[in-house]
């Protein structure tokens, strides 16, 4: 059992990680006693993790039976439709402000359900129950919520922070494979930009955390969300510190979109683009030979891809991160790797480096 605490002042909140939290009302009751519970999830982690979930709430001390919202699987219903729908049903069981939403599930039902949570009636508190390795180190920490908009992803949103978070390590049982190499990408990804000992310990444990052996489990989603929660604090609106998160992520972008959204998962495009960065990093000299090739074996070892899928091309690479670089006020600015757990946000960096990235990786896969 691991716990720690996000320093936000008054918006400070505890996340509880480890084996069956879920069964253990002990670490939900605190932020739900008393009040009225809404419970937004999706249909297919709702049958099989909503019991113990239904079961802890029954010792909460709560307010009436929860009101249950059970929304189709999938980004695609990421949506301000679904929010709506979703606002609906509180408004229809009069759920008043003290009430609190609990979200039960992957990235896209807790980005949902806390966008919906700070919207409703100006905002009412919730708690973010993460069952994807992805959203438990990444998504549920740091207080970013929202919905997808037909001309952006993620362009809809509020700043809400959860209340608490609680993290059952048991929920990844049942997570596909696929899923939990793509939330390690993730956890790889602290290791990068500012903690080298973490990185190591990944090294050491990374068959443990493939094989969901708990203690290593526990471990690795506590550094992780320490990560995370420390660069969040000391930058909580996103301008500086906070961008080193996107590692990986302007490469990674370009391989989702030029794929097409679904068919890499976001942690996958995000491992071959943190692999982009190394080697891009090595060109320009600011990483050495040995450390690029640490990272890139321990990104092979937890079942990523290296090399981008030759269907995106180095010209389209080019186009797609342009559109990155709109975002971000005209000029392109990458993460880049000046040692194994330091990370820099860039815009001057040598476009030869990144030239030769882009081609010799698309000709190499
Ligand atoms: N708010 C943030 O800071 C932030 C950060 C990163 C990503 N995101 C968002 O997170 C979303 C991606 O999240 P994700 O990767 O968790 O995807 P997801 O929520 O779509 O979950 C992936 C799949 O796994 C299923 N699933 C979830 N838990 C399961 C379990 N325990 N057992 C079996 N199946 C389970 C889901 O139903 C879904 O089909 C994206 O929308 C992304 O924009 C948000």
């Amino acid at each position: 059992m691991e716990n720690l605490n996000v320093e936000l002042g008054e918006r400070s909140y505890p996340i509880h990680i480890g084996p069956a939290t879920l069964r253990d009302p002990q670490w939900l009751r605190p932020a739900l006693e008393g009040q009225r519970v809404a419970v937004v999830t999706n249909e297919t982690v709702g049958p099989l993790h909503g019991a113990a979930l239904r079961a802890s709430l029954g010792h909460c001390g709560i307010r009436e039976e929860p009101l249950w919202i059970e929304l189709p699987d999938g980004e695609v219903h990421k949506t301000l439709t679904t929010v709506e729908s979703i606002l609906t049903r509180l408004l229809e069981a009069r759920l008043d402000r003290g009430s609190r939403i609990v979200a039960l599930g992957g990235g896209v039902v807790g980005d949902i359900a806390g966008f919906a949570a700070a919207i409703y009636q100006r905002g009412i508190d919730f708690v973010q129950v993460p069952t994807t390795l992805l959203a438990q180190v990444d998504s549920s920490v740091g207080g970013k919520t929202g919905v997808n908009h037909p001309l952006g992803k993620n362009m809809i949103g509020a700043f809400h922070q959860p209340r608490a978070v609680i993290i059952d390590t048991d929920t990844l049982k049942t997570l596909p494979e696929r899923e939990l190499r793509a939330g390690l990408a993730e956890v790889i990804k602290y290791g990068l930009i500012r903690d080298a000992e973490f990185f190591a310990w990944l090294e050491e444990h990374i068959d443990a955390l493939r094989a969901l052996d708990p203690e290593a489990l526990a471990h690795a989603i506590r550094r992780s969300c320490a990560c995370k929660a420390e660069v969040v604090a000391a930058d909580e609106r996103e301008s500086g510190q906070r961008a080193l998160l996107n590692l990986g992520h302007t490469f990674g972008h370009a391989i989702e979109a030029g794929m097409g959204y679904g068919e890499w998962l976001h942690g996958e495009a995000v491992g071959t683009g943190m692999a982009m960065a190394a080697r891009m990093s090595e060109r320009m000299g600011w990483l050495d030979t040995a450390e690029r090739e640490r990272a890139e074996a321990l990104i092979r070892r937890a079942g990523l891809s290296l090399e981008p899928p030759t269907a995106v091309t180095p010209q389209r690479f080019h186009e797609l991160m342009a559109i990155d670089k709109k975002v971000s006020a005209g000029r392109l600015r990458l993460v880049l790797l000046r040692a194994i757990g330091q990370a820099e946000l860039t815009d001057a960096f040598d476009p030869a480096a990144l030239d030769a990235t882009l081609h010799e990786d698309t000709r190499v896969a």
